[in-house]
């Protein structure tokens, strides 16, 4: 709409989904249709919902509004089309067909955001139309808009979240009540927190597409998932959750921005942090994000990161910018990748490590082991023996090193003939209280 059209007197809203979210969307839209138009100044219209299958009953959406042919909800010349049905096609085609049409867009579609968000940017620059997907990242917590808007003046250096709920329920169980990974997979299938396809949130490819929106948005850098190393939760085993016990740790799947003097590091993986640090007590389901910025220091984001209610709650928060954006005449923020840094490898990461060995009880152990560490460069800050004679077993914790010799350590340690087996290496994140 350009600044000279007559201001509209109401504004369309057509939905592409009906699913969890979707459903909440409509309900929330409904409930408190009169707050939404004195908020933005104009009636919401809530125009139509696209959906796969018109047979499932869908308590809450009027049936008037439902309809399979969603191309046709996408072109409908709404105001404003929120996607809520997730994956990229035909996601990708409707948000692109909709921007055409003149439509703004709000999305909570993580993966296709990570994937391939430079052509819904570019759409919607083209079309002069808004995107917004504050639900994309993190639920219910505004995360997207202050990395976007309200730190655009600073110069972000970190920002490390539990992003994912599920495994983040996992682990506290695993560590809370010494459930094992099977009994807590197990539960959080029961409770309905794992997606549809299980590996992305164990596998951590869920939090990698997260992580991947929030370092593009941090460091004004293009980052897509493929750019994110991933490791899951697959492999955390019970010795290792009771080893970071013993040390005053608990384990977290992290997902880790960071800006270096050579460029962007985006990381996905199990992580020990201290237990007094403020991301060691987000618990069950929550997410939370810690972010450093160079004037404003640190800050953490504390919520609900998933669910119907409260991801609901953020695309109604983007769907008000998007409505007041039409009645002014105003366009939200586009992409921002003008730093464009060098997105770097795994290898370059500096991090502390825990190292949990299994080793021959008898002289000289101690003195291979260490020089091992040593001739990769890799600094020791803590060992602890557990056990005795043919039980026994070695922690080590490092200094910061980097990846890549850290795993030319494992294998020269793998290599020796007084270390049984390598039983666990994780990194270890975050300054105790920091
Ligand atoms: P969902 O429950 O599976 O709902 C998806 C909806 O889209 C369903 O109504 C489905 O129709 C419809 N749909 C799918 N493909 C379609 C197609 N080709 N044509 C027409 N309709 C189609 O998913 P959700 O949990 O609401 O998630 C929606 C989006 O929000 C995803 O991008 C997800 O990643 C994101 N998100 C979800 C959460 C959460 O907690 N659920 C949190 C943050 C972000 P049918 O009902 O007929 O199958
Ligand atoms: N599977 C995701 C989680 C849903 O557990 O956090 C919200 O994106």
């Amino acid at each position: 709409m350009s600044a000279a059209s007559p201001t509209p007197t109401s504004l369309r809203v057509a939905l592409l989904g009906g699913g969890t979210v979707g459903t909440e969307v409509v309900r929330l839209l409904t409930a408190d249709s009169s707050d939404f138009s004195a908020r933005v100044g104009v009636p919401i219209q809530l125009s139509a919902v696209a959906v796969r299958d018109l047979s499932k009953p869908r308590p809450g959406i009027p049936s008037s509004l439902l309809t399979d042919d969603a191309l046709a909800v996408a072109t409908s010349g709404a105001d404003i089309v929120v996607e809520v049905m997730g994956g990229i096609e035909p996601a990708r085609s409707l948000i692109l067909a909709a921007m055409a049409a003149g439509s703004s867009v709000v999305t909570a579609n993580k993966a296709l955001l990570a994937e391939d968000g430079a052509s819904l940017y570019e759409a919607a620059r083209k079309f002069g139309v808004d995107l917004y997907f504050e639900a994309a990242v993190a639920g219910a917590i505004p995360l997207i808009r202050p990395l976007r808007e309200s730190l655009a003046g600073d110069q972000v250096s970190k920002v490390m979240g539990i992003v994912n709920g599920t495994t983040n329920f996992m682990l506290t169980r695993m560590d809370e009540d010494g459930a094992d990974y099977a009994e807590v997979f197990d539960e959080a299938n029961a409770l309905g927190y794992l997606e549809s396809d299980p590996t992305l949130d164990v596998g951590g490819h869920d939090a990698a597409a997260k992580a991947a929106i929030i370092a593009e948005l941090a460091f004004h850098t293009r980052v897509t998932i493929d750019d994110v190393y991933c490791e899951g939760i697959t492999q955390v085993t019970s010795t290792d959750i009771k080893a970071a016990q013993d040390m005053g740790f608990v384990i977290k799947l992290l997902a880790v921005a960071e800006r270096t003097d050579a460029g962007v590091i985006v990381r996905v993986h199990p992580a020990m942090v201290p237990r007094d640090h403020p991301l060691a007590s987000v618990r069950l389901s929550f997410n939370a994000v810690f972010i450093e910025a160079e004037s404003a220091g640190q800050m953490m984001f504390y919520g609900r990161g998933a669910g119907g209610a409260p991801t609901a709650s953020a695309v109604l928060g983007d769907l008000v910018a998007a409505a007041r954006n039409r009645l002014s005449g105003g366009q939200g923020p586009g992409e921002s990748t003008y730093l464009d840094l060098p997105v770097l490898g795994i290898g370059e990461a500096q991090t502390r490590y825990y190292v949990n060995l299994d080793v021959a009880d008898k002289p000289g152990v101690l003195a291979s082991i260490a020089s091992a560490f040593a001739e990769n460069g890799v600094s020791i800050q803590v060992v602890r023996q557990d056990g005795h004679g043919d039980e026994a077993g070695l922690i080590v914790r490092t200094h910061k090193a980097s990846d890549q010799s850290l795993r030319q350590t494992i294998d020269a340690l793998s290599k020796l003939d007084t270390v049984r087996r390598v039983l666990g290496v994780m990194r270890v994140e975050g300054e105790p209280g920091a």
